[in-house]
């Protein structure tokens, strides 16, 4: 029986299995400049954190209709649920589909088609996260909120994702703002290859309560006493972290050592199609390859309960 976890940084689009990718290219007409999912699985290669997200990017053009973002996240439901994900917060990136002339509804409808029925489905509850990206700007970020104002009903908050090295925190002040005025909740993408600064701006500046990935905490003491201090949860993604070359090999991984100093550190897949890997696999890997003990993954995986909005809002609706 696999540990029973909640899965905090998964964007949805990141789940796309060359399999499915085809099956979709083929069901809308889409021509894929791969000849097989045995050469796209070759082009998973990455050397960075841009050089993944270009492939990220060029394989969603086979996402259409409802029933393709529906079909996509009811194939993660599943393979998450066979690996112990009892809730999952799911992260998608409208900017990326509204550009290719995909409207926020086929969006969000079509993934809700999946999501609200996930609980007896898959026996995986769930809440939607909207991403903006972070590469695009302020202005566009702006108009995809006001976008999403009809459907706020099935959006539990939002997250900064995409290429993160130039492009800080603080640019996207207002937006989190008027996010935070509609009651959403806040989370970003800071310290994964940008600097422990964009860590100390998202919190200060976004006001998020929880930050994604975070690895790069590590080079500042005093950040981490306050992360700890605060007990911000991090939301790591061990084999994202090798596959994007953010830490030489797993074996270097930080994962003991922020344990160790206290962090509320927990364990995700990030793009677990591009990655090698799902939440499962990830808890594999780090207690296979860093020695983690089973007291150790039985933490993880209650931090990542008590990372998760689940309690909260279970506690805001009882009143
Ligand atoms: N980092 C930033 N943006 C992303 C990622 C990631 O790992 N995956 C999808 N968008
Ligand atoms: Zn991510």
């Amino acid at each position: 029986m696999p540990l029973p976890k909640a899965e905090l940084h998964l964007h949805i689009e990141g789940t796309l299995e060359p399999e499915l990718a085809f099956e979709l290219a083929a069901r809308n007409g889409v021509e894929l400049p791969y000849a097989d999912t045995d050469e796209l699985r070759k082009a998973y290669e990455f050397e960075d954190l841009q050089s993944f997200l270009n492939l990220y990017y060029e394989l969603m053009a086979v996402l259409r209709t409802e029933r393709d973002f529906e079909d996509l996240a009811n194939a993660y439901l599943a393979r998450a649920a066979a690996q112990g994900v009892r809730h999952a917060e799911i992260f998608f990136d409208p900017q990326a589909h509204l550009a290719r002339g995909v409207d926020m509804g086929t969006v969000v409808e079509g993934l809700w088609r999946a999501l609200g029925s996930s609980e007896s489905a898959h026996g995986v509850s769930t809440r939607l996260i909207l991403c903006f990206l972070r590469d695009e700007s302020a202005e566009s970020a702006m108009r995809t909120l006001e976008a999403a104002k009809p459907y706020l009903d099935r959006i539990t908050g939002v997250g900064l994702d995409s290429a993160e090295v130039g492009h800080p925190p603080v640019k996207f002040r207002e937006v989190y703002e008027a996010a935070a005025a509609l009651g959403l909740r806040r989370v970003a993408h800071a310290g994964e290859e940008g600097p422990p600064e964009y860590i100390t701006e998202a919190l200060d500046v976004l006001g998020v309560e929880r930050v994604d990935h975070g690895l790069r905490c590590m080079e500042d003491e005093q950040l981490v006493a306050r992360l700890v201090r605060d007990r911000v949860p991090l939301t790591l993604c061990p084999l994202s972290n090798v596959r994007l070359r953010t830490v030489d090999t797993l074996a270097d991984h930080p994962l003991p050592a922020m344990l160790d100093a206290g962090l509320l550190c927990t364990v995700n897949s990030d793009d677990p199609a591009y990655f090698g890997g799902y939440a499962g696999d990830n808890f594999g890997a780090v207690h296979r390859t860093l020695g983690l003990s089973q007291d150790r993954l039985r933490e993880l995986a209650r931090n990542s309960f008590l990372a998760s909005f689940l309690e909260d809002d279970e506690e805001r609706r009882a009143r």
